[in-house]
């Protein structure tokens, strides 16, 4: 299958501190990719460059951005706006050609129907983070990038954002995401990035980063840790 996103070499330098070294991927349409690692490790800095709101110093994006859906962790909602008002603006900032048509569009497909005249500042974490990516959908791309989608979620929010992730994925969307939370990375990627220190270490599924540690008596999260140690991490 053609890949629906690919990264080549990727560079990106703050003054003298390299955030990404040579970053490469590629990505099948509907594949879900964990994007996992340390802290400072350059999962956000991987993703900004991917939807193209940051240029790499070096290396190249396949997609242009238009043609990336994008949630970044902190979205610019406006919380006195309510939940259509907010994809209303969202939607005529893309240039959608039909808005009202997206907008109901949006509050379908994410379920917001029933909150949709809720000022988004009265929203609860979960149905806040449906807002962000009915706003990255809103173009209709064919990837869509989450940065730590999870991250403030408590587990039955966390399970719901899953549950609708899965659905984009069954439907041809690919999905990239980045989380803290490796058991997700395990249950939900299908390809990991495994980024320290803004190195690619490792691609491949959850199943071959375990055989690469080559230990059998270790849950996922040990092996990761000790594949991180392994690398000099
Ligand atoms: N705008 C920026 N200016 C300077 N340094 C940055 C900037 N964005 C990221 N960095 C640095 O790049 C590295 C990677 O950051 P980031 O991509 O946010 O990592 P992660 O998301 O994995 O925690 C870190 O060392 C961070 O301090
Ligand atoms: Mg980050």
């Amino acid at each position: 299958m053609e890949p629906v996103l690919e990264a080549e070499g990727l560079v990106k330098r703050f003054g003298d501190r390299e955030a990404l070294r040579g970053v490469s991927l590629s990505v099948a349409p509907g594949e879900l990719v964990g994007v996992i690692g340390p802290n400072g490790a350059g999962k956000t800095t991987l993703l900004s460059i991917l939807a193209g709101s940051q240029r790499p110093d070096e290396g190249e994006v396949s997609r242009s951005p238009g043609e990336v859906g994008w949630v970044p962790q902190q979205a610019a909602l406006y919380g006195k706006l309510t939940v259509e008002e907010n994809l209303r603006l969202f939607a005529r900032l893309e240039k959608c050609p039909d808005v009202g048509a997206a907008v109901d569009g949006m509050l379908e497909q994410t379920q917001l129907g029933d909150r949709r005249h809720s000022p988004v500042a009265e929203l609860s974490g979960g149905n806040r983070q449906r807002v962000n990516i009915a706003i990255g959908l809103l173009p209709d791309p064919p990837v869509l990038l989450l940065d730590e989608p999870s991250t403030a979620l408590d587990p039955r929010q966390r399970e719901r954002l899953w549950e609708f992730i899965l659905a984009l994925s069954k439907g041809g969307t690919a999905v990239i995401y980045s989380t803290h939370n490796v058991a997700e990375a395990e249950r939900y990627a299908s390809q990991l990035a495994v980024l320290a220190d803004g190195e690619r270490l490792f691609s491949g599924s959850p199943a071959e980063l375990e055989q690469t540690v080559g230990t059998s008596d270790l849950d996922f999260e040990e092996a990761f840790v000790r594949f991180l140690h392994d690398q000099g991490h």
